[in-house]
C-alpha cells in the first residue's frame, strides 16, 4: 500500500498490436510508477501568475492572447468529473473504434504473495469520451484480467476487444473474454493453453488471431477466438505479414535461446502448409513491404541481413556490415519505399550507424554516424516527425561524449543540429555563445530518468506541428527541460512552457492542452492554446486538486474531449478520478475559408520556384491562421496541393562504386573501381550495372531535369543469394570485375575490425561519405588489401566457403516500433 503513495507518473505507452509497424494504436496505459525521482535542482519558475500569459516571441499578427475571454464559465459547464470507487494500482485505457466515444478502463490491483498472485480487476466503460463510466465488471464475471496484456483492440473499426484472464490454480489453461460490439457485451472462452504474449490480430482480417503458448506452441483461431488450432510447435517469435501471411522462427531444440540456429518458416494459408524460408536464423523482422532476416554467416560469430520483397520466396543479401553476437540491427522506421536501419558498433559503445536503403532494401547509404542507441536501455531517440514529410529527429553521441540532437529534412540525406530558438540562452556560462545549442529530450532522457514526462509529439493531421521537451546548452543537459513548439516541422523552435509538462494535440492542431508535471504535488490547472502554442490560457478544472497521472485523448488528434487522469487521497485510501473537458463550446464556431492561410512546406521563400522541393515535389498546405479561434472538426481533411519539381542531381543517390564530394551534388567514381564492370547478385541472377553513378532516391517524384543514365544488364548466370539455396557457384569472376557482395563478405572475413569500415566504400551516397572515405583508405592500406586483384582472389575463396552446404546464416534483429 505504501508503494501506491509515491509520486504518480504516467506511462502513456502505445501498445502496438501485431507486427512492428502496424496500424495506429488505440491503447493507452496509465499506471502508477514507484521510483521516478526528480533529478537536479529545479529551476525557479518564472511563470506569470495572471491567468493569461504569453511566452516566446510576440505574435506579429496581433494580440491573439486577447482573442479568448471569459472562458471560465463556458469551460466549467463542459467539465465532467468522474470518481472511481476503486483503489487499484494501475489503469489501462483503450479507445474502441474511431469516433465512437467508447473507452474501456481496466483497473487492476495485484498483491504478489510468494509465488501466487492474488489480484482483482474491474472494468469500466464509457460511451461519451470519458464523461461518464459504467462499472461493467459483471460482464467479465469478476475474473482477474492480466494487466500486462492489457486490452487488445481489433484493427480498423472492427469493434473487437479481447481480455486475457488469469485462471487461478491452473497452469495450462486460461480464459479469454471476447467482444464484437465495442465492449458492450462479452463472451468467454476457455483456452487449453496459456498465452505468453498478447493475442494478436491479423491486421487485414480481425477474425484471425494468433497466440504463442507457454510451451512454445503456436495457436491460431479463424473465428475470433472460438476455436483454436495448434498449428506449430517450438515457436519462438511470430509476426503477421501482409495478406494474412504468418512468419515465425522455430527452434529444432525447443530452445529459443539457441539464436543463430533457428529456422524461419512461413504460411500463407493459416497453417495448412508451411514453407521453410531460411535456416541459421538469428532473428527476423517485418518493416514496410520488406521482410528482413539476420542469418549466421560462415564464421558462426557474425551475422548478416537478408531481405525479401516477396514474403520470403527469394532473398538478397543487404549490403550492410555484418555484426557479432554483442551487436544488433534495428529497423528504426520503414515505409513502402525504404527503411532506416541502425547497425550497432562493436563493443559496448552505445552508438552505431544509420543506413538508409534503396527501394529494394539491398543497397544502403550511410546516413548518420555515432547514432545513439544504448544497448542497456534499448533506447533510441529516433523519431519520425509525422507532421511533415521527410523529417526525422534523433540524437548523436559526439566524440566528447556529449549528446546532440540532429534533424534531417530530406529523409536521412543530410543531418544537422537544431536551430536555436530566437529567445532564451544558455544558463551555464559557456566559452562562447556558439556552443550554446538547442536539444530535444526523447526516449533516452526518459530511460535515464530525467524529469521528462513525455516524448516529442506530432500528428499527421496537425501539419508542421511538433511539441517536445528541450533544453539549451552545449549538449543535452540534465537540467529541468522546458516545452518547446515548432510550427514548421522542426526548422524553427519557440519556448512554449517553462518546466516539464504533459501535452496533447486536439482538433487536428487547432487546440493544444498541457498540464504541469509535478509528481509530488497536487494540481488543479490545465493550460490550453488555440494558436499553436504561442499564447497559453489557464483554466482551473477543479476545486479539489488531484495528483495528476496523465492526459488521455482519443488517438488521431481529432477529438475535442480530453481527460485528465489522476487520484485523490484521503486518510484511508486513494481513488482514481478522471476529469473530462469538452472544448467544443470554447471554439464555438466552425472554421471557414478565411480562417486558413497558404503555407509552403520546407520553404522560407514561397516566390522561389525551386524552394520547398523535397523528394521531387513540393506541397502547399492550407493551415489554420494562428489568430483564428474556430473548430476544424472531426471531418477536417488536410488540404494540400502537391506539385512536381524538376530533377536535380540532389534527387539521386550515388550508385555502386561512386561517392559524393563534400558540398557537391556530383557523384564521383571511386578511383580503385574505375574502368571496372560492376556485377551484383540480385534475385539469384547476376546482373551487370552500367551507370553514370546516380540512382533515384526511393520515393522521389521529380520530373524532367537531370536524367543520368543507368541500366542493368542481365548476365543470366546464376549466383547465390537465397538463404536456403546451396548451389555452388560454377564460375568465378575474372580479375577485371568486382563482385560487390562477395567482396564485402570477404573483407569482413579478412579483418573484422577493418571490415565494418570497408563496407562503406560500396555503400555510397551519404553526404558524410567523402570525409570517411579517406579514413577508409588509410585502413585499407594498413591492412594491405587494396587492389582489386586482392579482393577478387578473396571473393573466390570466400564464395566457396560461404555457399558450401546448408550454409550458415545468422541474423540479428532488434525492433522498435515507433508510433
Ligand atoms: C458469467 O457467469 C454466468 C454464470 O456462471 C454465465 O452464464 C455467463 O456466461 C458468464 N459470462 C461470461 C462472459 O463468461
Ligand atoms: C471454462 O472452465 C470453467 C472451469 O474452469 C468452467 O466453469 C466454465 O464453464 C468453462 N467455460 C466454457 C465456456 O467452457
Ligand atoms: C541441440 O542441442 C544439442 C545440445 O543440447 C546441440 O548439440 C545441437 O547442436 C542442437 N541442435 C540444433 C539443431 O540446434
Ligand atoms: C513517417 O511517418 C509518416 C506519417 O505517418 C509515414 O507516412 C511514413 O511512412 C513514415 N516514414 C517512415 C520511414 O517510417
Ligand atoms: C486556480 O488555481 C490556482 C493555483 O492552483 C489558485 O492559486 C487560484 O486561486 C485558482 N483560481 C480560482 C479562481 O480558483
Ligand atoms: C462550476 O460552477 C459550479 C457552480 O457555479 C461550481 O459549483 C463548480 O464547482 C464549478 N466547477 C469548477 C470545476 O470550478
Ligand atoms: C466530445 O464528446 C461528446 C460526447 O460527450 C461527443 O458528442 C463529441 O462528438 C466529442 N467531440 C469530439 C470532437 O470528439
Ligand atoms: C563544406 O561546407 C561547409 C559549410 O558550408 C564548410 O564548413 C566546409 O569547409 C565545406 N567543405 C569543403 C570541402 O568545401
Amino acid at each position: 500500500m505504501k508503494a501506491l503513495r509515491c509520486c504518480a507518473v504516467v506511462a502513456l505507452l502505445n501498445l502496438v498490436s501485431g507486427s512492428d509497424f502496424s496500424e495506429r494504436s488505440s491503447v493507452a496505459h496509465l499506471s502508477l510508477a514507484k521510483d521516478l525521482k526528480l533529478r537536479d535542482a529545479r529551476r525557479k519558475r518564472s511563470m506569470p501568475t495572471s491567468p493569461e500569459f504569453s511566452v516566446g516571441t510576440a505574435d506579429p499578427g496581433g494580440d491573439s492572447c486577447g482573442a479568448l475571454r471569459e472562458y471560465d464559465a463556458t469551460l466549467n459547464s463542459s467539465t465532467h468529473p468522474y470518481v472511481f470507487r476503486d483503489l487499484s494500482g494501475s489503469v489501462s485505457l483503450a479507445w474502441v473504434g474511431d469516433g465512437t466515444g467508447v473507452i474501456l478502463a481496466l483497473t487492476t490491483y495485484q498483491v504478489p504473495i510468494f509465488m501466487l498472485r492474488f489480484g482483482q480487476s474491474k472494468l469500466y466503460r464509457s460511451t461519451n469520451y470519458g464523461k461518464f463510466f459504467d462499472d461493467v465488471t459483471n460482464l467479465i464475471n469478476n475474473t482477474f484480467i492480466r494487466s500486462e496484456f492489457g486490452i487488445a483492440v481489433g484493427p480498423e473499426n472492427s469493434g473487437k476487444v479481447i481480455l486475457t484472464a488469469d485462471v487461478p490454480g491452473s497452469q495450462d489453461i486460461s480464459r479469454i473474454f471476447l467482444s464484437r460490439d465495442f465492449g458492450n457485451s462479452f463472451t468467454s472462452n476457455n483456452l487449453s493453453f496459456e498465452p505468453v504474449t498478447q493475442i494478436s490480430y491479423n491486421p487485414s482480417d480481425s477474425e484471425a488471431l494468433l497466440a504463442v503458448s507457454s510451451t512454445h506452441d503456436l495457436w491460431l483461431s479463424e473465428d475470433f477466438g472460438k476455436n483454436w488450432r495448434n498449428i506449430h510447435h517450438s515457436v519462438c517469435l511470430v509476426k503477421w505479414g501482409r495478406n494474412g501471411a504468418i512468419f515465425f522462427t522455430t527452434s529444432l531444440n525447443r530452445s529459443c535461446s539457441d539464436r543463430g540456429m533457428l529456422e524461419l518458416r512461413g504460411t500463407t494459408d493459416y497453417g495448412k502448409t508451411f514453407k521453410t524460408l531460411g535456416t541459421k536464423i538469428y532473428s527476423f523482422g517485418v518493416g514496410g513491404r520488406f521482410l528482413f532476416a539476420s542469418v549466421m554467416a560462415d564464421s558462426d560469430t557474425l551475422r548478416v541481413i537478408h531481405v525479401s520483397l516477396d514474403q520470403g520466396d527469394t532473398w538478397n543479401i543487404a549490403q550492410l556490415p555484418a555484426v557479432g553476437h554483442e551487436q544488433f540491427y534495428s529497423i528504426l522506421a520503414a515505409s513502402d519505399d525504404m527503411v532506416f536501419m541502425h547497425v550497432d558498433e562493436p563493443g559496448d559503445s552505445g552508438f552505431g550507424t544509420i543506413y538508409v536503403s534503396d527501394d529494394r532494401g539491398v543497397v544502403y547509404s550511410t546516413s548518420l554516424e555515432r547514432h545513439l542507441y544504448s544497448t542497456t536501455g534499448g533506447d533510441t531517440d529516433f523519431t519520425n516527425i509525422t507532421s511533415l514529410r521527410g523529417v526525422f529527429m534523433t540524437t548523436v553521441l559526439a566524440e566528447d561524449g556529449s549528446l546532440q540532437t540532429v534533424v534531417t529534412f530530406d529523409q536521412g540525406g543530410e543531418w544537422r543540429p537544431l536551430q536555436k530558438p530566437a529567445e532564451g540562452g544558455c544558463d551555464a556560462p559557456l566559452q562562447s555563445q556558439e556552443q550554446c545549442t538547442f536539444h530535444i529530450h526523447a526516449s533516452y532522457s526518459i530511460s535515464a530518468k530525467l524529469n521528462v514526462p513525455m516524448l516529442p509529439l506530432t500528428e499527421p493531421n496537425a501539419v508542421g506541428l511538433i511539441l517536445a521537451h528541450g533544453s539549451m546548452g552545449d549538449a543535452l543537459s540534465v537540467m529541468e527541460p522546458d516545452v518547446y513548439v515548432s510550427d514548421d516541422g522542426g526548422y524553427s523552435w519557440q519556448l512554449a512552457l517553462k518546466g516539464p509538462h504533459h501535452y496533447a494535440i486536439l482538433d487536428s492542431g487547432g487546440l493544444l492542452v498541457a498540464v504541469e508535471h509535478t509528481p509530488s504535488q497536487t494540481i488543479q490547472q490545465i493550460k490550453f492554446s488555440t494558436d499553436e502554442g504561442q499564447c497559453w490560457h489557464v483554466y482551473n478544472f477543479t476545486k479539489e486538486p488531484i495528483y495528476f497521472s496523465g492526459l488521455a485523448s482519443e488517438p488521431g488528434a481529432r477529438s475535442m474531449n480530453v481527460s485528465l487522469w489522476g487520484y485523490r487521497e484521503n486518510l484511508f485510501s486513494q481513488f482514481w478520478v478522471s476529469i473530462t473537458i469538452d472544448f467544443k463550446e470554447l471554439l464555438s464556431r466552425d472554421c471557414v475559408d478565411d480562417d486558413y492561410v497558404e503555407w509552403l512546406a520546407h520553404s522560407d521563400d514561397i516566390s522561389d520556384p525551386n524552394d520547398g522541393c523535397m523528394l521531387g515535389y513540393k506541397e502547399k498546405f492550407l493551415r489554420l491562421r494562428k489568430d483564428s479561434v474556430c473548430l476544424n472538426g472531426r471531418d477536417y481533411m488536410i488540404n494540400k496541393q502537391p506539385s512536381p519539381c524538376q530533377c536535380t542531381l540532389d534527387d539521386f543517390l550515388c550508385d555502386f562504386g561512386y561517392y559524393r564530394v563534400e558540398n557537391s551534388s556530383e557523384c564521383v567514381e571511386q578511383p580503385d573501381l574505375q574502368g571496372k564492370v560492376l556485377e551484383f547478385c540480385l534475385q539469384g541472377k547476376m546482373e551487370q550495372l552500367q551507370t553514370k553513378g546516380y540512382r533515384k532516391i526511393p520515393g522521389d517524384k521529380c520530373e524532367g531535369g537531370a536524367a543520368p543514365e543507368r541500366s542493368v544488364i542481365d548476365l543470366s548466370s546464376r549466383c547465390v543469394s537465397n538463404i536456403l539455396v546451396t548451389e555452388k557457384q560454377t564460375n568465378t569472376s575474372t580479375s577485371s570485375t568486382a563482385l560487390i557482395i562477395l567482396v564485402v563478405i570477404c573483407t569482413l572475413l579478412i579483418s573484422v575490425a577493418a571490415g565494418v569500415l570497408f563496407i562503406k566504400r560500396y555503400v555510397c551516397g551519404g553526404r558524410f561519405l567523402v570525409h570517411r572515405y579517406s579514413v577508409l583508405q588509410q585502413h585499407a592500406d594498413a591492412n594491405g588489401i587494396e587492389t582489386a586483384d586482392a579482393l577478387d582472389t578473396c571473393a573466390v575463396s570466400s564464395n566457396r566457403r560461404q555457399y558450401h552446404d546448408d550454409s550458415d546464416e545468422v541474423l540479428t534483429h532488434k525492433h522498435k516500433a515507433h508510433n
